[in-house]
């Protein structure tokens, strides 16, 4: 009998776009990220014992690259006391930065190859920073030309839209904080007691809880998919994914899309909203949750409609609660990416665009 044999479509392991296929592979890219890294319930990255622990962090990365430094700015202000500056790439370059004597410069890129980012690990380079990349793929030119490196483990990305290639990045910022917080000293008590652990736990809670999150992202498309425009809004560690939220519906539905601190709305922003252009808030049940709702309010007040990721329990009132299952501290983030990517990606199904090959852009962006 003759069998039909499609390689790409072998590759993409029953899934219809590498996208889908690369979301769901993000628990295993915890598993992968972890493994080797954790010994005897502390972090080993020999990486950065070859380095001084830096008085002064400066991120540099361009696109998703740029939003995980963002993410893991929070982290290490608050468990490893480090002050972080987080640049994009392009500004970074042709900016006259001020360097300190006790700085580290740490470039974030999933390909190693981005112009931009390259270019300002030659200008560390030149000024006598020590660099430390942050990249996946081995052997590419940010990786060669750092003084050390550290690998996520997130597999070759196919998809133009970043999607595993954050969550593997957010995995090693994570560790990287723990590894320089506990060589200072910094780590609260509580982080040293259970951050690991639930940390563990990620990749079955994400397993199960993947297909219940695509099914809520897919119900919503029908309703939203005339929208023009979307607000999506975050305070804290939520505001990075919100900016990631409003990027990858950009990319690959061509709806338009900004991000923006929560707190920022009253500045201008919200005299934009009304019934047509809705608002993706990250709602969830944490120190800010107040804040936040009192924001949604304020979108409520001028007609906005209003999706809300939440968790169990202490919900604002908003038209579509999405409910995400309660995880321990920063670790919610971890779930509240996969959700605005698959909003995204059943967003751009819906409205018929190429998923795996959105208009205009690149994959690695090797030119500036
Ligand atoms: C391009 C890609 C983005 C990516 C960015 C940075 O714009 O389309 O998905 O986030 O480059 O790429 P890098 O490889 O440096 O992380």
């Amino acid at each position: 009998r003759h069998i039909s044999w499609d390689v790409q479509a072998a590759q993409k392991d029953g899934y219809k776009h590498f996208m889908l296929k690369e979301i769901f592979e993000q628990p295993k890219v915890i598993r992968d990220c972890l493994a080797g890294r954790i010994q005897k319930g502390r972090v080993v990255l020999t990486e950065l014992d070859a380095l001084d622990i830096p008085g002064r962090l400066t991120i540099v990365a361009c696109g998703t690259s740029y939003h995980a430094g963002l993410w893991a700015k929070y982290l290490l202000e608050s468990w490893a006391r480090i002050p972080v500056q987080v640049e994009i790439a392009s500004e970074f370059r042709y900016r006259d930065s001020v360097f300190l004597p006790d700085d580290l410069i740490l470039t974030i890129s999933q390909s190693g190859e981005t112009a931009d980012t390259l270019a300002a690990v030659r200008i560390a380079h030149e000024a006598g920073v020590p660099i430390l990349g942050l990249c996946n793929v081995v052997g590419s030119s940010i990786a060669r030309e750092s003084d050390q490196v550290v690998y996520t483990q997130a597999g070759p990305e196919i998809s133009v839209a970043s999607t595993k290639a954050m969550c593997s990045q957010m995995v090693l910022l994570l560790l990287m904080t723990l590894s320089w917080g506990a060589r200072k000293g910094t780590l609260p008590e509580e982080v040293k007691e259970r951050c690991l652990e639930e940390l563990a736990e990620m990749p079955t809670t994400l397993e199960r809880d993947l297909p219940v999150i695509r099914g809520k992202a897919r119900s919503l498309c029908q309703e939203y998919s005339d929208a023009k425009s979307f607000f999506f809004l975050g305070r804290g560690q939520n505001f990075p994914l919100a900016l990631e939220g409003a990027l990858k519906l950009k990319e690959i539905s061509y709806i338009h899309a900004e991000g923006y601190a929560s707190g920022e709305m009253k500045h201008g922003p919200i005299a934009l909203i009304d019934p047509q252009f809705p608002t993706f808030a990250m709602a969830l049940g944490d120190e800010l949750l107040q804040k936040v709702a009192s924001n949604l309010q304020e979108v409520q007040a001028r007609g906005g409609r209003i999706i809300a990721l939440v968790n169990p329990g202490a919900a604002p009132a908003v038209d579509e609660s999405w409910v995400l299952p309660d995880v321990w501290g920063p670790l919610k983030s971890f779930l509240v990416l996969p959700a605005v990517q698959l909003f995204a990606y059943e967003m751009a199904v819906y409205l018929g665009k190429d998923v795996d090959q959105p208009r205009n852009l690149a994959k690695s962006v090797t030119v500036e």
